[in-house]
Formats: structure tokens, C-alpha cells, sequence
């Protein structure tokens, strides 16, 4: 495939703004439009599935952190996730009716190769959600179910991740319906929400001028705190993930929830705090950790969309109104805002954005 930068400054940024059209890739593959179904290619009976283990590593593992969320809720289907390096030592109990998933863009990461191959030493099916569909992962696995985001260069992932989501929302849809949780109807309900994914994601990319201005004062900051709850606590470790690997600014991500538990004593006039939180059915408990670290000084940037922006707490020094969307897919509509963030705060700062220093694009030695 051809690969340049066309009119960008860096591969991450191209990769960003690709992504409407990348999660359309991926969203064609894995739904059936006119039939309004999700449809996951190889032969896995959902139904008969006891759970499900996901194993990954980086970014990757926040797309699964994201899938076990929609998964467990429209399937009940139990999703187990784990860090690659730790559940390839430590001796999981793996039985045969579980499926093994494993996340990874590049298909060749040691750990989650490692994972990987115990899983099957256990007897289990497994499948691997990957970009590269020759690598060593997809020649490995019983099924593989490719993202289709086109390669992606940079060193930090963006499309690749949203691909990775979309794939997982197919996956919690056909799982759903598999496994008698969802009828026909709502099924195609679901799947009309999913096709609306990449207009939305472009929508929430519109907010690069906004997500510009705030990264002139996030670029001052030595620590930042990101918090969500639900789907978005995993959005907020990976936009804490993104600005650490490229602007090299220490950052936490953080279940909302979790805050008083430690986070909060971090909190002052200092602590740029990045609220993640659409009107979802977690709103009102975000809203109030926002009050709680504005209360203590912290300088809150809040990412929400319209009904979240006209219910917020006074106080948030910024307010960010991504596109309203379903829940099925505000991970994938409220990820660019994130990712932009970490983006133009690294340019800010003359960071080697599609290059971090000390980091690879895959790390295939331990
Ligand atoms: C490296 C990359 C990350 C990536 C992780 C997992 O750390 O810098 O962007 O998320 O590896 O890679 P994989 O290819 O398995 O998704």
C-alpha cells in the first residue's frame, strides 16, 4: 500500500483525520447493511461460549478494556481481560469453553503472542483481532478477524484502536443476538447506530481548533489526571497513555470513581484534570467527581457532548461538546478528542511525535 503524509506533518496526525474513513473499512466487513446484522467471519458458536479472554498489550489492551464493556453488557457474556506479559507468566485457569482473543495492530507483539500460544497449549479457541493480516498472530489462530484500518505508521495508536473498538462493537452485537439477548429488531437498530460511527467520529474531529487551544496550557502542565467511568475510564488511560508516549507529560488515567482512593490528593491549581463524559447513564456520577477536583482547584477540561455541556457543574475552565451519540459507540466518537489532544501538545512542545523516543512501534523481544 501507498503510504505518505499527503498534506500532514506527521503520520499520526494523517492517522487521526483517517479515521472516519478507516472505521468504514472496518464497520463494512463485519456488518450486513441491508440485512441490518453484524456478522463475525469463522465458525464461533457465541451461544455455547462460557466467557471470553482477551490478551494484549499498550493500546491495544484499552480497545479490549472498551469490548469487555460492551460485550458483558449486551451479550452477558463474561469478558475476561488481562495485560499479556502478566498472564503469560503466572499460570491463568484456562478451560476449553472459553474463547482467546487476541488485540494486537501488528500481530507480532511477543507477549500477547506468548498469551496467545498458551491459551491454545489450554485447549482453547482462539482469534485474533489484527491490522496485519500476515503476521505470525493470524497464521496462529483459528479466526481472524482483521481491523481493515489500512497500515498505520505512527508510533502511538490511533486508527488502529478505533478499528479495534468497531470490531469489538460489531462482535458484542453478533454475540448479543447469538446468545438470544437481542431480537432482529433491535439488532438492526444497533447496527444502524454503528453505521453512523465514522460521519460521527469526523464530527468529533471538528474539534481540532477547539482541542488546539486548550493544548497550549495542557502543554505547561507536568502531571495530568484523565477520569471517566464506564467505557470512558478506559478512554481515560488511554488519552493518559497518549500524552505521556509523545509529549512525555507524566499522565494518569483513572476510573472517576477511583478518584478519592488516591488521585485526588494530586489535585490543585496545577492538575490539569480531563473529564471524559457524554450523557450517558454514568453522567451524574462524573459530573460530581468533576465538582469534587474543582472544589480542590483543579482546572478541568470537560469533554461531553450537547446534553452533558448544557447539565455540566459551573466551573470547568474549558467544555468540549463532541457529536451526541448512542453509548454503543461513544468510545469511538469521543476518542479523537484525546488523541488530538496528546497530538498537538507534543507539536506544541517539539516532541518526535511520530517517533517517541524510547518507544517502538512493535515490540517483538521481551
Ligand atoms: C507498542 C506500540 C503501541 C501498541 C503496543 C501493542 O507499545 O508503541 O502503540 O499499542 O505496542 O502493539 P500491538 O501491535 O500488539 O497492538
Amino acid at each position: 500500500a501507498l503510504v505518505e503524509k499527503g498534506n500532514y506533518r506527521h503520520f499520526m496526525e494523517k492517522e487521526i483525520h483517517d479515521q472516519p474513513e478507516g472505521c468504514q473499512h472496518t464497520i463494512a466487513a463485519y456488518i450486513d447493511p441491508i440485512a441490518g446484522r453484524a456478522r463475525m467471519a469463522g465458525d464461533v458458536d457465541f451461544a455455547a461460549l462460557d466467557r471470553i479472554q482477551i490478551v494484549a498489550c499498550g493500546t491495544s489492551y484499552i480497545a479490549g478494556l472498551v469490548g469487555k464493556y460492551l460485550i458483558e453488557k449486551l451479550a452477558d457474556l463474561p469478558v475476561d481481560i488481562e495485560i499479556a506479559s502478566e498472564f503469560r507468566y503466572r499460570e491463568p485457569a484456562l478451560r476449553p469453553g472459553a474463547l482467546a482473543i487476541a488485540m494486537s495492530q501488528s500481530g507480532e507483539t511477543a507477549d500477547t503472542l506468548a498469551a496467545l500460544r498458551l491459551c491454545q497449549a489450554k485447549g482453547l479457541k482462539t482469534a485474533a483481532v489484527v491490522n496485519a493480516q500476515e503476521s505470525t498472530m493470524a497464521r496462529e489462530v483459528d479466526v481472524v478477524w482483521p481491523i481493515h484500518c489500512g497500515p498505520e505508521i505512527g508510533v502511538a495508536s490511533t486508527k488502529a484502536f478505533t478499528a479495534q473498538v468497531s470490531v469489538l462493537t460489531a462482535l458484542a452485537v453478533a454475540a448479543a443476538r447469538a446468545r438470544g439477548r437481542i431480537d432482529a429488531a433491535e439488532e438492526q437498530r444497533l447496527v444502524r447506530i454503528l453505521l453512523e460511527a465514522p460521519r460521527l467520529i469526523a464530527e468529533s474531529i471538528g474539534l481540532e481548533d477547539a482541542v488546539k487551544a486548550v493544548a497550549v496550557d495542557i502543554a505547561k502542565a507536568r502531571d495530568v489526571l484523565y477520569l471517566g467511568r464506564g467505557p470512558m475510564s478506559a478512554l481515560a488511560l488511554e488519552g493518559a497513555l497518549k500524552l505521556k508516549e509523545i509529549s512525555y507529560i507524566h499522565a494518569e488515567g483513572y476510573a472517576a470513581g477511583e478518584l478519592k482512593h488516591g488521585p485526588i490528593a494530586l489535585v490543585d491549581e496545577h492538575t490539569p484534570i480531563i473529564v471524559l463524559a457524554p450523557y450517558d447513564s454514568y453522567y451524574e456520577k462524573s459530573a460530581s467527581n468533576m465538582s469534587e477536583v474543582m472544589a480542590r482547584g483543579g482546572q478541568v477540561v470537560f469533554i461531553t457532548d450537547p446534553e452533558g455541556a448544557k447539565h455540566a457543574p459551573a466551573g470547568a475552565k474549558v467544555v468540549m461538546t463532541a457529536p451526541a451519540s448512542d453509548p454503543l459507540i461513544s468510545p469511538l466518537v469521543m476518542s479523537a478528542p484525546i488523541q488530538l489532544l496528546a497530538y498537538h501538545v507534543a507539536v506544541l512542545k517539539g516532541a518526535d511525535v511520530d517517533q517517541p523516543r524510547n518507544l517502538a512501534k512493535s515490540v517483538t523481544v521481551e
